[in-house]
């Protein structure tokens, strides 16, 4: 049998029954005659209060305690006379299991930086904010399946090495067994038959076009996965290595596909208010002010919806605040992003009908030739959350985009036998994990809301 953990222990009723406590010491602080050494086992945010009487057979440990070190403490579980808790414990045993000592354990009492815990991500798991993090991050994941599995999506799992660029950027790694060592020194060109896999792989970048081939079949399905971009950017927006959702829909129309997304995120929004209550007020109270208001406005709000067009339009009217100036045509920067949900929507915004030649080849065309199906979701503070659209599902047209982008059907063959075999409208789109986590906790820096990141120049631990 495990034995209870601090958030099952203080949901006991506070009858002074005999309870196990094991986990890390906080805190250890001394008045008159007791000394209160608040435990905590990550199990919830708040820890559990153990108070001594230093008169008692205790000291001896008690006086060597020190933060980081773990204890097994007995006592009864009693209601607690301060504030800040419902209950504690009135200890009568103690052990050190493990010492932390003071010399030399990095996290001590006081408030570390981000950029310090940073280097430490090896530990940082013990402190409020990234035991905060995890717990939620957590819980989210569990959420996504819950919410996927309630509207009968099917699970898929699809490659993490593949052969073909899902998003046709090239921003991919190349995974190869080839000595790379020895054909340097050869000065030979690398000849991908002897590769591993016969021909150049790489890590995916989305599992978006084999998750397509099981909605074609199973008509909803998601895949929730690690993804990879060798992109250069050095932004508190992107990791190299990050978790995506990727729901897909079959007989499905844009106009379905933002509906889900919206759906989706409230009801990822409501969860994490509820089930991470004391988490978020945590978040709220130290890292982002308002976070638990604005997360109950959003649930209670209907997103904005508005094209690309009318949304540059709406730029254009105030290019003077831009340092790059908007026009048709082009990406829109985070500022643009920034403004279009602070400033036009005051919230959530699903911008529409993006310029065929700044998205990729699989989103459908509209019948002005110029702009196609696609939708992302922009959130204040953070700009990008979702990416999606309505998929090319016409074989001709389909083809047509491959080849105008200097790409080769042949790589695609099994893609385009979607289209060739029972094709019919689909539509879906892709969540960042990380980007969510971001977004409900307030952390300001993708890096703080992955156990390890990897991003240009990082891959410690
Ligand atoms: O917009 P993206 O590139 O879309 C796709 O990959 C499609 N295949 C999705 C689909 O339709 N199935 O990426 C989707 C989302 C972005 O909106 C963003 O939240 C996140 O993935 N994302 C990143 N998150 C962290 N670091 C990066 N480098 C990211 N690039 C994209
Ligand atoms: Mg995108």
């Amino acid at each position: 049998m495990l034995s209870p953990l601090i958030k099952e222990i203080v949901a006991l009723p506070a009858n002074a029954q005999d309870v196990i406590v094991r986990g890390w010491v906080r805190t250890k602080r001394e008045l008159k005659n007791l000394t209160f050494v608040e435990v905590n086992d990550g199990s919830c945010f708040s820890g559990l209060q153990c108070t001594f009487d230093r008169a008692g057979s205790t000291n001896a440990v008690l006086s060597a305690l020190s933060t980081g070190a773990s204890v097994e403490i007995r006592g009864y579980l009693v209601p607690s006379p301060g504030s800040g808790q419902a209950v504690e414990i009135a200890a009568y045993a103690i052990a050190l299991i493990g010492e932390a000592p003071v010399e030399t354990y990095p996290l001590q009492k006081k408030r570390h930086s981000l950029e310090f815990l940073r280097e430490l991500a090896h530990l940082r798991a013990r402190t409020n904010t990234f035991g905060a993090v995890a717990r939620v991050r957590s819980r989210l994941a569990q959420g996504i399946h819950e919410f996927f599995h309630s509207h009968n999506f099917q699970y898929v799992h699809t490659p993490i090495i593949t052969a073909s660029d899902a998003e046709g950027a090239g921003a991919m790694f190349q995974v190869t067994t080839l000595d790379l060592k020895a054909l340097a020194i050869s000065g030979k060109a690398p000849d991908y038959g002897q590769d591993f896999f016969g021909k150049p792989t790489y890590l995916t970048v989305s599992g978006q076009l084999e998750a397509e081939t099981y909605a074609t079949a199973l008509s909803r399905v998601y895949t929730f996965g690690p993804t990879f971009r060798a992109e250069n950017s050095n932004t508190t927006r992107h990791l190299a290595e990050f978790w995506m959702i990727e729901p897909e829909m079959a007989f499905a129309v844009l106009e379905d596909n933002m509906a889900l997304a919206e759906e989706f995120l409230k009801y990822l929004f409501t969860l994490v208010l509820e089930a991470c209550a004391g988490d978020l007020a945590f978040f709220d109270a130290h890292i982002e002010k308002g976070i638990i208001p604005t997360l109950q406005s959003v649930i209670d709000s209907t997103f904005t919806h508005i094209t690309y067009t009318d949304a540059v339009a709406e730029l254009e009217k105030n290019a003077t605040v831009f340092e790059l100036k908007p026009y048709w045509g082009c990406d829109l920067q985070s500022e643009h992003e920034k403004f279009l949900t602070e400033k036009v929507a005051g919230g959530p915004v699903i911008v529409t009908d993006y310029p065929k030649e700044i998205k990729a080849f699989y989103m459908k065309l509209n019948s002005d030739e110029k702009t196609v199906r696609a939708m992302d979701v922009l959130v204040p503070r953070l700009g990008e959350l979702i990416g999606g659209s309505q998929r090319e599902e016409n074989l001709a047209n389909l083809e047509k985009r491959i080849t105008d982008l200097g790409m080769n059907p042949e790589d695609y063959t099994w893609y385009l036998d979607l289209r060739r075999y029972g094709t019919a409208p689909q539509s879906g789109f892709g969540m960042g994990f990380e980007r969510l986590i971001q977004y409900v906790t307030g952390m300001a820096n993708i890096r703080d809301v992955i156990p390890y990141p990897r991003a240009v120049g990082q891959a410690e631990f």
